[in-house]
């Protein structure tokens, strides 16, 4: 059921590689509720061809931007700016990667180069974008922008790598842009941190399976699918959300605040 909750508002949407992206889903509820918005994504991930089938259902352009330049930013915002006809209201960043987590190197033997990138990709992106966005002065008055986080930025989670310090950055990055933009223009800067997902850098990540079944189990709710983290996302850059800034919202099914669960604790009972 469509509510009409972002009509009439202007946006970028990055990240939807494939169906099962969260920034897909995004993008089709978005759509739903009435948002007009550009969809971006890395050149090479655009070559891979499924976004064009997405921007044909949702009737948006596609503006190819690689996050790791400085250049494709600014060209991303001024085009969008353009063809929206506007400044832009909502942004979502939904971009992460890491090449040591691809090539399975483990934290004590990370290769530094590929540290980098995945700093880079996952995290001072978002930095870049909204640099990028106030110096062309894109956003609109009253705008909201969400990056998304997973609760690696808190806790160790072995297998997650050093995609957990570029969360624990994207998160602080998040936090000191939303009190800069809050001050110029009512922006509001958030970080959803989502529970595991299946998507494309989601099993990318060893032992996914065993991280989706613990955190499943360990939720009162259950995981959190990429439908309802995309509902979330809906409400942050709605009109209903205009005094929530700063923060690391946590859309996980109650995970981040639960001790144990019985079904945990099944595993350690000693059958008779
Ligand atoms: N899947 C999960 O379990 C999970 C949980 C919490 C948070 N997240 C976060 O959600 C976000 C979206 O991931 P997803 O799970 O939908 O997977 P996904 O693989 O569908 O999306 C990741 C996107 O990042 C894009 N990307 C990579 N390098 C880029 C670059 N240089 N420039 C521009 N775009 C680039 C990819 O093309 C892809 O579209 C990521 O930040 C991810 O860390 C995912």
């Amino acid at each position: 059921m469509a509510y009409g909750l972002l009509k009439g508002k202007r946006g970028i949407i990055t990240g939807a590689l494939n169906d099962q992206s969260i920034a897909w889903k995004v993008a089709e509820l978005a759509h739903a509720e009435g948002a007009k918005f550009v969809l971006s994504n890395a050149p090479v991930a655009m070559r891979m061809g499924e976004i064009h089938k997405l921007a044909e259902a949702v009737n948006s352009p596609i503006i190819g931007a690689d996050a790791t330049s400085d250049q494709d930013m600014d060209d991303l915002f001024r085009q969008s700016v353009q063809h929206l006809g506007g400044k832009v209201d909502f942004v979502l960043h939904s971009i992460g990667m890491s090449p040591n987590v691809r090539k399975g190197k483990a934290y004590g033997d990370l290769n530094y180069d590929w540290y980098k990138q995945t700093l880079d990709i996952s995290a001072l992106s978002f930095h870049r974008m909204l640099q990028s966005a106030q110096r062309m002065d894109a956003l609109a008055e009253g705008g909201s922008v969400v990056a998304l986080s997973y609760i690696a930025a808190q806790r160790v989670f072995p297998g997650y790598g050093d995609m957990a310090d570029a969360k624990a950055l994207l998160e602080s990055i998040g936090r000191s842009w939303g009190y800069y933009l809050g001050l110029e223009k009512k922006v509001r800067v958030n970080t959803i941190s989502q529970s595991p997902t299946k998507t494309t850098a989601g099993s990318g990540i060893k032992g996914f399976g065993g991280f989706y079944g613990f955190a499943q189990e360990m939720s009162p709710l259950g995981n959190a699918p990429a439908e309802d983290c995309a509902k979330y996302c809906l409400t942050l850059f709605s009109d209903l959300t205009k005094y929530v800034t700063m923060q690391n919202l946590f859309h996980d099914g109650g995970f981040s605040t639960t001790g144990v669960t019985p079904e945990v604790v099944a595993h350690f009972i000693k059958k008779e």
